[in-house]
């Protein structure tokens, strides 16, 4: 069999950090609000005319230093993001010219906050499948880009920023112990568009802001969350106790306890960082990857569950062995 092993990861968050009383001046809130209901204590923001594609590339070089390989050792870019430069071409390309590389192929995903999860599970595919040995997996988002600032039930709870892995075709693995993706699993309901979406876009000729029922998507988070997160762990042939670390979509600290007490898994063994990040969609997970392993937390051969839900309704889970 062919397994997709981590090589790398690196992440990158632009330089304006906003806490919480930052926000008071402008917006009937406070922080302890806004920690109270979200974990929530500061966000990153992206500089003026600082684009998805220039934190992408940051954070992608980050992983390749890791993994001790040039951009052009890889075959493929796929980057997650909701928040791309440009209409076209896709902030990938984009990315890989900065990169330097000029093999290969690379592709933008679209699956709002489950996009890495997504970009993942297309990855480990084109790598089982034998089209891809080395794949470099990005998360990167300007939602500072589509907040209303004058809505303070959506405009606290979003940051900058972007993380990368990289992948490698490893052979001869085959058992649970062995490193590399073990399962995915991916589910999208587009009957819930208007609970969390954009109205703007491309074909409407106009950009937009996010518009979310928060209690809506509270509602569906917890439940669907652990259940693709289990039936990741299922079709891997592990279970709960398996479980070294869930490192889930970081949008609320609620939704991450509750979908951890759902599981069984106690706190100390989930990697959280909404508190200094707040929700960067596609983003949030590869970041979290990346300081957790810098934090010390997650250690190669450890199991790891990562799981997520946004826009669509679209979510999912991997499981995978650093
Ligand atoms: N500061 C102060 N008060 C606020 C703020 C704020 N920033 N925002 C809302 N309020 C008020 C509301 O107006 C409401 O006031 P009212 O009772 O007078 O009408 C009150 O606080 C309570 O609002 P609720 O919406 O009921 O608060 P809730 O406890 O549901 O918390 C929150 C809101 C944090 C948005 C919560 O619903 C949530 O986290 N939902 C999940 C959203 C999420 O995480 N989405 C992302 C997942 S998908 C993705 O990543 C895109």
């Amino acid at each position: 069999t062919i397994r997709a092993v981590v090589r790398g990861v690196g992440h990158y968050l632009p330089e304006r950090v906003v806490e919480n009383s930052d926000f008071e001046a402008s917006l009937d809130t406070t922080d302890e609000w806004i920690r109270a209901r979200s974990g929530i204590e500061r966000r990153h923001f992206a500089a003026e005319g600082e684009t998805t594609s220039d934190m992408a590339t940051k954070a992608a070089q980050a992983a390749l230093d890791m993994a001790g390989i040039g951009a052009n050792d890889l075959d493929t870019i796929i980057l997650a993001t909701s928040t791309a430069d440009l209409t076209f071409p896709s902030a990938a390309t984009m990315v890989q010219h900065k990169l330097g590389m000029t093999g290969g192929f690379a592709f933008d995903v679209q699956a709002v906050c489950a996009g890495f999860i997504f970009a993942l599970a297309n990855a480990n595919a084109l790598i089982a499948s034998g089209q891809a040995r080395r794949v470099m997996v990005i998360g990167s988002e300007t939602f500072s880009r589509i907040m209303d600032w004058s809505d303070r039930s959506t405009c606290v709870l979003f940051g900058d920023g972007a993380g990368a892995l990289v992948l490698e075709a490893q052979t001869g693995a085959g058992t649970t112990d062995d490193r590399g993706i073990l399962a995915t699993d991916l589910h999208s309901d587009g009957r819930h568009r208007d609970i969390l979406y954009v109205d703007g876009g491309i074909s409407t000729q106009s950009t937009g802001y996010l518009r979310m029922e928060g209690k809506e998507v509270f509602r569906h988070a917890i439940e669907k969350l652990a259940a693709t997160a289990d039936s990741a762990l299922e079709k891997a042939g592990l279970g709960h106790d398996d479980v070294d670390w869930i490192v889930p979509h970081q949008a609320n600290i609620r939704i991450i306890q509750g979908t951890a007490k759902k599981m069984g898994v106690p706190m100390e063994r989930v990697v959280v960082t909404v508190q200094d990040h707040g929700n960067t969609s596609a983003a949030s997970i590869p970041l979290a990857l990346s300081v957790g392993c810098a934090r010390g937390q997650i250690k190669p051969g450890d199991l790891i569950v990562t799981e997520a839900i946004g826009g669509g309704l679209a979510w999912g889970a991997v499981v995978l062995r650093w």
